[in-house]
């Protein structure tokens, strides 16, 4: 399973990337307007601090297909091995049918249903991002999405990726890890959630303070 960062702070990327196995980074509209930067300069900031291989997923603004277009193709020219992250809407579909003819890689978004994300695979999509914890906020299944279209994908040997997104607490990624998805993409928070534990660091101490007492010193030899 893939495992991306959804976020542009130079600095959560760094220090997960220091200590971390990860495959990629997201941003949103969202994420990037936290920044007063311009988004080629983040580009190069996200791309300096991880590697120019490393998979970069940008989003287009525009809701109009010749705009999504010319955004796109915008977003592709940044750098080598960059996604654009296009919302699955009726201009949306036809924007990714013809970038895929023109060779753009891309991410479908704002997903919320499995038929959606079906469709946006038939138009070529690489990767299709449900969006678990906005679904859960409207008395929906996240979960039961992902699995769904999954399911789908993987029954009618469709190369797209399911791209699980929209996190806010660990059981809801321990679920999907669990269905067997392709690729999740969390917040550094929710990384953070997954490696800490008070009871890691509560052994650890004493540990420590047993070696301590028994020996006199505070290292191996
Ligand atoms: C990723 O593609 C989405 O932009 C992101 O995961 C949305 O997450 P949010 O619901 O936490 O904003």
């Amino acid at each position: 399973m893939e495992l991306l960062l959804d976020t542009a702070n130079i600095q959560e990327i760094k220090e997960l990337y220091d200590c971390l196995v990860i495959d990629g980074v997201t941003t949103n509209p969202t994420i990037l307007a936290k920044d007063n930067i311009k988004l080629e300069n983040k580009v190069k900031e996200i791309t300096a601090i991880t590697t120019e291989h490393t998979p970069l997923h940008v989003q287009i603004i525009s809701q109009d297909f010749q705009e999504i277009i010319k955004e796109a193709l915008y977003i592709h020219s940044l750098r080598n091995n960059i996604y654009v992250k296009i919302p699955v809407t009726k201009d949306g579909l036809k924007a990714i049918k013809e970038l895929k003819k023109l060779g753009v890689k891309v991410t479908a978004t704002a997903i919320f249903t499995a038929t959606q994300g079906f469709l946006a695979a038939k138009a070529g999509a690489d990767y299709v991002a449900p969006y678990v914890n906005r679904i859960d906020n409207i008395s929906g299944d996240g979960v039961a999405v992902v699995t769904q279209l999954t399911q789908i994908l993987n029954q009618y040997h469709l190369p797209t990726k399911v791209l699980a997104a929209s996190f806010k607490n660990v059981q809801q990624i321990y679920d999907i890890m669990k269905i067997g998805v392709h690729s999740i993409t969390i917040s550094s928070d929710m990384c953070k959630a997954m490696y800490q534990h008070p009871s890691t660091d509560v052994s650890i101490l004493q540990f420590y303070r047993d070696w301590e007492e028994a020996f006199g010193i505070t290292s191996l030899k």
